[in-house]
């Protein structure tokens, strides 16, 4: 018969809490509470990891029904809760002082946060790309039979890769019906144009110099149109400026722009919900430094970076999914947004809807 200790194994894991400060005589009260919150950390990373595993191995896949894009949709949502809760678990180990933290924090050099494998599987897992890191050689950090686990836990495709592939192979964009990119071509150069106005005249008013605004939206412009031109995208890639294919990046516009065509909303829902993700990591990142920054202020991290400014970096440097984010500034407004081809209008709709 089974019995709840035994099958939730309390036993380990009530067993797990060996505080340092007693093993050196001088017990400190708060360390119980820092075990803890690391331990329930590192248990949520692993429902993390099993969920986004899960969702990489049902995107890796030529063809991908939409029962299974719904699925990843179901298990993104969770992942987003469980770090959303994660950034919120910052505030109990806050109920620390940073003097209390000084009475065991020297027992447990040269102990980090760098060392936590769950959190380099994670980051790989996502896509995080190599020269994105603020310190490529960090996994030093780690036992070398834990860089063994790290390689071969991520060997395959990240989640950056398959959602990528996911959106090349999205069929409608294979229909050659391209010409409507013309049309948006000319709405986006039309809002642009619209934006330069105001940013004159808002100029003119406040006896302002507009070149800097005006100079971003030229940026914004050329940005816009380097998507849709093989050679300049090309050299986007290759400066590191983008990440994402060609393909993959145009599917994205598509689907956001029109994303109330039946066809389209779970995929917009799903690719949200990515973004979502990539924020949540850059604001659990952040949180951590936040709080990072009151327990120890500017002094060096125990694993040995140093600190505060090592982890901010990290916050602003580290995004995965940027590439999708930034495409909101060519987004234009439901009044301006061309209408579809018939063709591909009607493809959009659920079977029994089309005119
Ligand atoms: C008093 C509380 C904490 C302090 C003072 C602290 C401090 C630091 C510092 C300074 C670093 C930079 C690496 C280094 O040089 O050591 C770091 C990294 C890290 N910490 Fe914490 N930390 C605390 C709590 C936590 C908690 C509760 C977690 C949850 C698992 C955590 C997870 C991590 C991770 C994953 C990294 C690696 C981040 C990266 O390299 O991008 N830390 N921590």
């Amino acid at each position: 018969m089974i019995y709840y200790s035994d099958y939730l194994q309390l036993d380990k894991v009530l067993d797990a809490q060996h505080p340092e400060s007693d093993k050196h005589g001088a017990p400190a009260h708060e360390e119980m509470l820092f075990i803890i919150t690391h331990q329930t950390f590192e248990l949520w990373f692993k429902q993390v990891l099993f969920e986004v595993g899960s969702i990489i191995k049902l995107l890796d896949r030529d063809y991908v029904p939409e029962s299974d894009v719904a699925v990843c949709h179901a298990r993104l949502r969770r992942v987003n809760r469980i770090m959303e809760l994660l950034c919120d678990q910052f505030s109990l180990i806050e109920t620390m002082t940073p003097s209390e933290f000084m009475d065991f924090r020297a027992f447990l050099n040269p102990a980090s946060g760098f060392q936590s494998m769950q959190w380099r599987i994670l980051e790989r897992t996502l896509g995080l790309a190599q020269d994105r890191r603020v310190l490529k050689h960090y996994t030093d950090a780690l036992a070398e039979q834990h860089k063994q686990q790290l390689d071969a836990a991520t060997a395959g495709p990240s989640l950056f890769d398959v959602v990528q592939r996911w959106l090349e192979k999205i069929p409608f964009m294979e229909s050659g019906a391209y010409a409507f990119w013309d049309a948006y071509k000319t709405a986006v150069q039309n809002m642009l144009e619209n934006d330069r106005r105001e940013v004159r005249t808002l100029a003119e008013t406040e006896h302002r110099d507009p070149s800097e605004a005006l100079n971003q939206i030229d940026a914004n412009e050329r940005g816009f149109l380097a998507l849709f031109d093989a050679g300049q995208y090309a050299e986007l890639l290759q400066q590191g400026s983008r990440r994402m294919s060609q393909t993959a990046t145009l599917a994205v516009l598509f689907i956001s722009t029109y994303r109330q065509y039946p066809l389209l909303q779970l995929p917009y829902q799903f690719l949200d919900a990515v973004i979502e993700l990539d924020k949540l990591v850059s604001l659990w990142r952040y949180r951590h430094t936040m709080m990072v920054s009151r327990m120890i202020g500017m002094r060096v991290g125990t694993g040995g970076s140093s600190g505060h400014e090592y982890l901010m970096r990290t916050t602003m440097q580290q995004r995965v999914f940027d590439d999708v984010t930034s495409l909101s500034s060519f987004l234009i407004p439901a009044h301006a947004t061309p209408a579809l081809p018939a063709e591909i209008a009607d493809r959009l709709q659920f079977v029994n809807e089309t005119r």
